[in-house]
């Protein structure tokens, strides 16, 4: 089916090949190029069907056939200004902070966090429930696995990714860049070493997500602990 997404999304540019599902809601100043698909169910063995939806900012860029899940506990959030190409694909309840680059081919697993300002380079993929620190660089083809924590600035290669020096393109977008991020309600997530924050801003809205790696199972509890030692 081809829809017209002029009147469900105004002030977006959306193409009509564009797959875009019911729970799905954005700010303004959107592209969506050719045939991506947006707020489908999230892939999940156990809890397929559940669709808590997609919030996308403002002026963000999806160039084409790009995919983002639909969260399954809470939204997936794609934060303003994101630059996304194509085939790359967004797992469910990803958290994708402002100013951040996904190549080609990229894949993002499901609850990871991407910081404001990193850059995911082409086909690369980085584990779910991971976190990415803020103005990192991920190399093309890095496999970047639980074990590989990222420190903000730095550089990350290789299969399995291991830091490769400072990320000397770093934007250097702070994590209290007015307008668009904000650092209140810092929490510490389970299963990542350091703080992350919970509050995001996406276009005009601000929301706060938590609660999403509550449940964490054994296998990354253990990985956990072995990381902080
Ligand atoms: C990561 C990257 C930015 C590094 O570039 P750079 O700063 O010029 O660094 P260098 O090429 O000097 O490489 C630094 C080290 O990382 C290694 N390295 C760089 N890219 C790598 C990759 N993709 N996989 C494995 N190792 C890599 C180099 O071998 C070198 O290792 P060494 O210090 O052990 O010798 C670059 O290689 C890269 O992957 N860019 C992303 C490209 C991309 O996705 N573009 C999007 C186009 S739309």
């Amino acid at each position: 089916m081809i829809e017209d997404y002029e009147q469900r999304f105004p002030g977006n540019d959306i193409h009509p090949t564009a797959v875009i599902g019911p729970n799905v809601t954005m700010g303004t100043g959107n592209y969506i190029g050719p045939y991506c698909v947006i707020g489908m169910p999230g892939e999940h063995r156990e809890k397929w069907g559940e669709d808590k939806g997609v919030l996308i900012g403002d002026r963000c860029k999806f160039t084409g056939h790009v995919t983002i899940d639909a969260g399954i506990e809470g939204r997936t959030m794609i934060g303003d200004n994101a630059f996304i190409m194509k085939h790359a694909h967004v797992g469910h309840d990803v958290v994708i902070y402002p100013n951040v680059t996904i190549s080609c081919g990229a894949k993002i697993g499901g609850h990871t966090i991407v910081q404001v300002g990193a850059n995911i380079g082409l086909n690369a993929v980085i584990h779910q429930k991971h976190s990415i620190a803020a103005n990192v660089m991920i190399a093309m083809g890095a496999v970047v696995t639980l074990k590989c924590q990222t420190r903000e600035e730095y550089m990350y290669a290789g299969n399995p990714a291991v830091e490769k020096g400072r990320n000397k393109k770093a934007p250097f977008y702070k994590t209290n860049l007015p307008g668009s991020y904000q650092t209140e309600n810092v929490k510490s997530f389970p299963h990542v070493i350091g703080p992350v924050d919970v509050r995001i801003r996406c276009g005009d809205r601000t929301l706060i997500y938590s609660g999403i790696f509550q449940d964490v199972d054994e296998h990354t509890k253990n990985l956990i602990v072995k990381s902080k030692s």
